[in-house]
C-alpha cells in the first residue's frame, strides 16, 4: 500500500520553511519534502525528506511508487537575480522541473481518478512595465495586464502558469477518453519577507536584507534607488494564502492564477520603518543599475480583488503589523547572542 502524502519541492527555501511548519500544525502527518539541500533540523522532524534533484526522473518515479501524492506545493525555483547569471540552467529548473512535476501530477490524477491539487507560487516578476511612467500610471495591475516579463525567471513563471492551465484544462483535449487531469492553482506573490530565513538570489531582497542587517547591527547598502516601489508581504500571509487557495472548492474559483498582496512602499519608506525599530541601523542606497532595471519593470502594486472576492483573501499583516508583530520581534530574537 502506498502512503498518502503532500509533496513540497524546494522545501529548504524560504516559503518551504514556513509552509512545512503550518502544514504540520494543521495535522498533516505525511509531508514529503524534496530539495537539493537538507532541511534544517527543526523541519526535518516534521517531514520525510528526500535530498535530491527535481530533474532526476528516476527519483520522481521512486517517489510515486512509495507515495500517493494528493497535493503538490511546487516551490523549487531559481530566483530572478540568480537566474540572470545562468538563464539556461534557470530555464531547466524553473520550466523543465515544473513540467516533470506537472506530468507526475497528471499521471497521479489519472491513477487516482481525481485531480491532484498543484499549488504554484508565481510572482510580480511575471509582469514587465516598459518604463517608470507606465509603472506610475498603472499602480495596481490586474492579472492579465502587462504580462511582458523582462527576466528569465519572470518568463519562466508566466509560462509555467500557462503550462499549469494547459495540463488542468486542455491536456489530451482531443482524446476520446479524456483522462482526469490535475487542478493547478497559482498565486502571483509580491516580494516576500521572512523573519526566519534570509533570501538569496532574488531582486526584492533589498527589503528583507535591510531588516536582517539592521538586526545584526551591520551597515547595509541597498542596491536600488530610494524611490523604488514594489509590493511586499510577510511570510505568514504568503503561507496563509497558499493554504487558503488549496482549501477552496474548485467551483468557487473564477481563475487559476491570482494576484495577492499586502502593502506597497518605496525603498526609502522601507528604510524608515527599519530605522524606527532599529534606530542604530545604517542604511544607504547604492543602486546597481542592472538589478534596478529589473525592479523598475515590476509593478508598484497588485490588484488582488479577484482573490478577495473568490476565496476571501485578505492579508493579516499590513505594514505596521508585519514589522511590529512578526518581523521585528522574531528577527531580533534570531540575532540575539546566545
Ligand atoms: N522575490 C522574487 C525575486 O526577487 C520575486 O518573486 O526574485
Amino acid at each position: 500500500m502506498r502512503k498518502r502524502g503532500i509533496l513540497i519541492t524546494g522545501a529548504a527555501g524560504e516559503i518551504g520553511d514556513s509552509l512545512i511548519r503550518s502544514l504540520s500544525d494543521q495535522g498533516e502527518t505525511q509531508i514529503v519534502t524534496l530539495d537539493l539541500r537538507p532541511l534544517p533540523p527543526e523541519n526535518a522532524k516534521l517531514s520525510t525528506h528526500i535530498q535530491g534533484d527535481l530533474m532526476d526522473q528516476a527519483l520522481l518515479a521512486r517517489l510515486v511508487s512509495e507515495y500517493e501524492i494528493a497535493t503538490i506545493y511546487h516551490l523549487a525555483a531559481l530566483l530572478s537575480t540568480r537566474a540572470e547569471f545562468s538563464p539556461e540552467m534557470a530555464h531547466q529548473v524553473n520550466v523543465e522541473g515544473t513540467l516533470h512535476l506537472l506530468r507526475l501530477a497528471s499521471e497521479q490524477s489519472q491513477w487516482r481518478g481525481e485531480p491532484v491539487l498543484f499549488l504554484f507560487p508565481s510572482s510580480i516578476a511575471a509582469y514587465g512595465m516598459p518604463n517608470l511612467e507606465t509603472k506610475a500610471q498603472y499602480p495596481r495591475v490586474r492579472e492579465w495586464e502587462w504580462n511582458y516579463p523582462t527576466t528569465m525567471y519572470g518568463c519562466n513563471k508566466l509560462y509555467c502558469e500557462m503550462l499549469g492551465i494547459y495540463y488542468s484544462q486542455y491536456f489530451r483535449q482531443l482524446a476520446a477518453d479524456r483522462p482526469v487531469t490535475l487542478d493547478f492553482r497559482a498565486l502571483r506573490f509580491p516580494g516576500l519577507i521572512s523573519a526566519f530565513t534570509v533570501p538569496s538570489g532574488g531582486t526584492s531582497d533589498y527589503g528583507p536584507e535591510m531588516l536582517h542587517y539592521a538586526a545584526k547591527g551591520e551597515a547595509y547598502a541597498a542596491f536600488v534607488r530610494e524611490d523604488t516601489c514594489i509590493p511586499f508581504m510577510a511570510m505568514p500571509d504568503a503561507v496563509t494564502a497558499l493554504l487558503k487557495l488549496a482549501a477552496v472548492p474548485a467551483r468557487a474559483l473564477s481563475r487559476r492564477v491570482y494576484n495577492v498582496t499586502s502593502f506597497s512602499l518605496t525603498a526609502a519608506e522601507f528604510g524608515e520603518m527599519v530605522q524606527r525599530f532599529f534606530p542604530q541601523a545604517q542604511i544607504t542606497f547604492k543602486p546597481d543599475l542592472k538589478r534596478q532595471g529589473i525592479v523598475d519593470s515590476w509593478p508598484a502594486g497588485l490588484n488582488d480583488n479577484d482573490a478577495r472576492r473568490d476565496w476571501g483573501w485578505k492579508p493579516t499583516y499590513d505594514l505596521e503589523r508585519s514589522f511590529s508583530e512578526y518581523l521585528v520581534p522574531n528577527i531580533s530574537q534570531r540575532y540575539q547572542p546566545a
